[in-house]
């Protein structure tokens, strides 16, 4: 099936619903006026069951094949939420609320996701019900996490579950993806380094928080060139080193933090006990204390090798063969649409945005003229799923 006649025909009509989302951004779990839109219109397509409210913002609609429910359940999901950042690009869709814009295309995530589902919705052409899942709060605050804390699965079982993303730098029309690790895992870690403070003319008396947080940055990057196997890629990167006042005083403590991004669950467990021992032993070393909080952020997400082979399949049936990369570089950023992989087995694919200004760049739109292929995309995944 190549690009699909009736989501060409319905592109005016999505390009007016992602303007208007693009207008009206909303950040993490804000996404109450996002919310009701998508509410109404899968309720307006006929939609078996809509539920709002799930995972705080979040909305799932349930659409049945044309033999009722029974059968196989998948998801689709796409994500609501919009950045705190303030967009400089004159477009006349230009968002309306200060500070806040549309930077990662979500407003197009959402408005092809509800494409697909009017179409779906029209033909039936499948056996089976279709999860549909709007999360909130894809951008920091887990969303995804948080509906499925809500019941997602109990609630609204699927099997399968699959995911979009646009990606500025590949060409509008062509797909990527790989199996195993899309995206990394994102975690933050925390070193407060308890000295002794005192005169900087004296430092006989003191314990220099300063000098061994020196020494914690260093040692930290043995982690990723000693301990880290060289074919898995692990960055660990220091960004916050805050101590001291004044010239003439050695402070009492220093504070570190930074971020651990891996592709692989087992390299990020490593390198957190890691980081742990190294910054508590050598502050230790120079009689100083490391307290290191380590914060879990997004997993890795990880494509189903089985489910990658469909969705790009899928993608090289509406684009054809040549517009579909299947050994894709994997990206160090994260995405919560790993939560859900954790759960159920699926696949996450990009789509290209064209020459557009990079994801969260305050310049950076969702490129219309890729509405047709992502609708298209949608719709003949779910069939080729769900096919009798
Ligand atoms: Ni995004």
């Amino acid at each position: 099936m190549p690009l699909l006649n009736r989501a060409a025909d319905m592109v005016p009509e999505i390009t007016l619903w992602r303007q208007d989302l693009h207008r009206h951004p909303e950040v993490l779990y804000a996404v109450h006026r996002t919310a009701g839109v998508v509410a109404d219109k899968l309720r307006a397509f006929g939609f078996d069951t809509v539920t709002e409210g799930v995972g705080r913002t979040g909305v799932v609609g349930e659409l049945h094949g044309r033999n009722g429910p029974g059968g196989r359940r998948i998801a689709l999901r796409a994500d609501m939420d919009a950045l705190p950042i303030q967009e400089i690009a004159e477009v006349p869709h230009k968002s309306t609320v200060p500070g806040a814009m549309h930077a990662c295309g979500h407003d197009g995530h959402t408005a092809m996701l509800l494409g697909a589902a009017r179409h779906l919705a029209e033909t039936r052409a499948f056996d089976g019900t279709i999860v549909f899942i709007f999360q909130p709060a894809e951008e920091g605050g887990a969303g995804a996490r948080t509906m499925l804390e809500d019941g997602l699965l109990e609630r609204f079982p699927f099997e399968e579950v699959y995911g979009l993303h646009n990606m500025p730098g590949i060409d509008v029309g062509r797909f990527a993806i790989r199996p195993g690790a899309m995206m990394a895992s994102a975690d933050v870690f925390r070193i407060e380094i308890e000295g002794r403070g005192g005169h900087a003319a004296k430092p006989q008396t003191t314990i220099d928080p300063v000098l061994v947080g020196a020494h914690v940055v260093m040692a930290l990057q043995s982690i990723v060139s000693r301990n880290a196997d060289p074919l898995s890629a692990a960055v660990v990167s220091v960004t916050q080193f805050h101590a001291g006042d004044t010239n003439n005083v050695i402070p009492q403590t220093a504070l570190l933090s930074g971020t651990v991004r891996t592709l692989d669950p087992a390299v990020r467990t490593a390198v957190e006990a890691r980081v742990r021992a190294v910054a508590e032993a050598t502050a230790a070393v120079y009689g100083a204390r490391a307290d290191v909080t380590y914060t879990p952020g997004y997993p890795v997400t990880v494509n189903d090798p089985e489910a990658t082979r469909l969705a790009a399949d899928v993608a090289r049936a509406v684009v054809g063969p040549g517009q579909v990369t299947e050994t894709a570089d994997p990206m160090m950023g994260a995405e919560d649409f790993s939560y859900l992989l954790e759960k159920r087995p699926g696949a996450y694919i990009f789509m290209g945005n064209g020459p557009s200004a990079g994801l969260h760049h305050p310049a950076y739109d969702f490129d219309d003229g890729a509405i047709a292929y992502g609708v298209s995309w949608w719709v003949a995944l779910a069939e080729r799923l769900l096919a009798r």
